[in-house]
């Protein structure tokens, strides 16, 4: 719309119009003025709002529609109800909306971010004129993994663990940044990326050297976009230096082990001596005083024994 007031008479228009491809006029000024964003995730469906909706009495035919970006490439255009021209990028792609001409675009890529102009021109009897023009800006993000945090210890003394943390992810677009925190506190990671192009998914790893000195929280945070993705670990000061307090418990089990031997022991000793000790006791019973048997009873083997004798 900010074009139309330096837009060209009728008659130099109509001759842009037989040349096919429109060139914008006044792009930068568009650019400046038009602030239309549509977001969108790879892989996506999206859809580019253009500037006129054609009412029910009319048809396409009517129209002539231009969608391009990067200022001249003609992505897809429309002449008498007709596809008049596609981009081989965007081939199998796009499809226009035949009565809004929202231009879709599916399985949207990386390479498709930035500015689209959509511009619509209506056929009368006498003359064609510029109905409306539109500039919307295509930002395709993809997203990054769960950050994947490592860690692996390289030294450890009494004191200190010395411990290489690396957090990575993968997959996404823009390009990330990586922020954590350990024990609630800010750290730096010395980030590395790897991309096949700048207008490629991103394969990010940050990495971090600690001395651990007691068990400490860390947080990687992955950033793109205003989008973030965290995860936390929890990493424990692993040393030998605990292995003096090992003894002790040794100590302890020794010593209840002795303790077991020295009661099974008793047991034992027990078992042997005291049927024995009734035993004799139960013998001298019987052999003296007839009230001994009761007594002797007590225990079914003696009282067989003592049957037995009776008997005879
Ligand atoms: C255009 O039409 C399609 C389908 O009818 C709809 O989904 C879309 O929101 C419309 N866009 C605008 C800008 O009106
Ligand atoms: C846009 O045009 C510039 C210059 O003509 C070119 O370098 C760039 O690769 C183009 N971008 C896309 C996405 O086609
Ligand atoms: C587009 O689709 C047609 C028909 O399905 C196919 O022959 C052609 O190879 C496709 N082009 C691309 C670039 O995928
Ligand atoms: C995290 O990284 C380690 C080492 O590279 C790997 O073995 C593990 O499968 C990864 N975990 C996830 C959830 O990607
Ligand atoms: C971490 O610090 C922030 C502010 O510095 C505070 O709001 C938050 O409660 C703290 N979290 C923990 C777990 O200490
Ligand atoms: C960051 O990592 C690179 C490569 O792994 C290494 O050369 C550089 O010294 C590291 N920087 C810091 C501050 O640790
Ligand atoms: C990024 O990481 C993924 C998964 O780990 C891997 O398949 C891919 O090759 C990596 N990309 C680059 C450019 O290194
Ligand atoms: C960790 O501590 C050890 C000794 O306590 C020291 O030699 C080393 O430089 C320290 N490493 C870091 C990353 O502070």
């Amino acid at each position: 719309m900010a074009c139309l007031p330096i837009a060209p008479p009728a008659l130099a228009l109509r001759r842009w119009l037989g040349h096919g491809l429109f060139v914008l006029l006044c792009l930068s000024l568009g650019y400046a003025l038009e602030k239309k964003v549509v977001k969108s995730k790879l892989g996506e469906k999206v859809g580019l709002p253009c500037c006129h909706e054609i009412p029910s009495s009319e048809s396409l035919h009517n129209y002539r529609v231009y969608w391009q970006t990067n200022t001249t490439e003609v992505v897809l255009a429309y002449a008498e109800g007709k596809e008049i021209s596609k981009h081989k990028r965007y081939e199998n792609r796009t499809e226009m909306d035949s009565r809004n001409f929202t231009l879709w675009i599916s399985p949207v890529e990386i390479l498709d971010n930035g500015p689209y102009q959509c511009v619509v021109q209506h056929k009368s009897s006498q003359n064609s004129f510029v109905l409306c023009d539109e500039t919307v800006t295509l930002f395709v993000t993809a997203d990054f993994s769960k950050p994947n945090i490592t860690a692996d210890v390289s030294t450890y003394s009494c004191e200190s663990t010395e411990m290489v943390v690396s957090c990575s992810s993968h997959g996404g677009f823009p390009k990330p940044k990586i922020s954590g925190t350990l024990n609630n506190v800010s750290v730096v990671w010395n980030i590395s990326w790897v991309s096949e192009s700048s207008f490629s998914p991103y394969n990010i790893t940050g990495e971090l050297r600690l001395n651990v000195t007691k068990d400490v929280s860390i947080t990687c945070s992955v950033e793109y976009n205003g989008f973030a993705k965290s995860t936390s670990l929890l990493l424990k000061k692993t040393n030998n230096c605990i292995v003096p307090t090992v003894p002790p418990s040794y100590n302890v089990i020794t010593a209840s082990s002795i303790i077991i031997i020295i009661f099974l022991l008793a047991i034992t000793l027990a078992a042997r001596y005291l049927p024995r000790r009734v035993c004799s006791h139960c013998c001298k019973t019987q052999d003296s005083v007839e009230e001994g048997v009761k007594e002797c009873t007590k225990t079914p083997l003696s009282s067989k024994v003592t049957s037995e004798t009776s008997s005879v």
